[in-house]
């Protein structure tokens, strides 16, 4: 007689993170009205939605930049709602914003650095004195930072140049360079494809998949694009008037009437 064996259990795993009920209140108005979003770990999840429907306010509370005025954040299970952004930076959590925020007078190279300083061991104080192993670290880091730039895909007769001069589209990519070299385990863009041309756009999309696939990220994503959020997205969260209206895969969202709705009402 033979044993049969035990049916294998089905366990979801743990998201990464996890959004429950969260609240964003600017004097009267309700930016963000009670946003519950699981993003699954090594996934892609876009967060949609028109012009003020809340989705770079959900991004400035998962890091920190805003407190929220309710509901509970959780990054690999630990509870984060109030924990400051250089805090949430060094857990795992890195991000590009909508409107580029390099230092334009420092090179795409110095830039890089920056997004390094919270894993360097030199404080203030070491990198005045500069011991011998202070040196042998910005030598690391300068190299390591050389490389991720050549990933994301510049030149390297652009890595000394100073990022104003850089091109719109090679500046999000030093903001993504300056993400990575913070180690994220979860990243966060904030509309990267805006300002590309569609060439651009679709090399963005490819990059994506590379990067979640290369370095085992979670990838979550604004995006204004419909062919990039439909192209790269497992999830998509919907937002309108700060409230989730929708979630599911892209094929099921793009049927969704109050997408729908939500789009034609007020966008392009
Ligand atoms: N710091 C702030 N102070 C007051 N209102 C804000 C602030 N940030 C965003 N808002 C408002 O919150 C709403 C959502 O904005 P935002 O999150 O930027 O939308 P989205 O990124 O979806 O376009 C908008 O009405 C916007 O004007
Ligand atoms: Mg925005």
């Amino acid at each position: 007689m033979s044993v049969e064996a035990p049916a294998p259990t089905q366990t979801t795993p743990e998201p990464i993170l996890s959004a429950a009920g969260v609240s964003k209140v600017f004097g009267g108005l309700v930016a963000v009205n009670q946003v519950s979003v699981d993003i699954p770990v090594g996934s892609i999840v876009s967060i949609i939605g028109p012009n003020g429907a809340g989705k770079t306010t959900f991004f400035n509370m998962l890091t920190g930049l805003y407190k929220s005025s309710g509901g509970r954040i959780v990054f690999s299970g630990r509870d984060i709602t109030d924990d400051r952004p250089d805090v949430i930076t060094k857990l795992g959590v890195a991000r590009t914003f909508q409107n580029i925020r390099l230092f334009g007078a420092m090179t795409a190279l110095e830039n890089v650095i920056v997004g390094r300083h919270c894993r360097m061991r030199a404080g203030l104080f070491g990198s005045v004195v500069r011991a011998p192993w202070v040196r042998a670290e910005e030598r690391a880091v300068q190299d390591r930072a050389a490389e991720t730039l050549s990933y994301v895909g510049l030149r390297s007769n652009q890595f000394g140049q100073l990022s104003s001069n850089l091109s719109y589209g090679d500046q999000r990519r030093v903001e993504i360079a300056r993400a990575l070299a913070s180690d994220p385990k979860l990243l966060l863009l904030d509309e990267p494809t805006a300002g590309m041309n569609p060439q651009e756009s679709a090399a963005l999309t490819e990059f994506m998949r590379k990067l979640r696939n290369d370095l085992e990220l979670t990838i979550l994503l604004i995006e204004h694009d419909m062919k990039v959020v439909m192209g790269v997205s497992e999830q998509i969260t919907v937002l309108d008037h700060g409230e989730k209206i929708a979630e599911g895969a892209p094929a099921k969202v793009r049927e969704d009437q109050r997408v729908i709705e939500a789009y034609l009402g007020k966008q392009s």
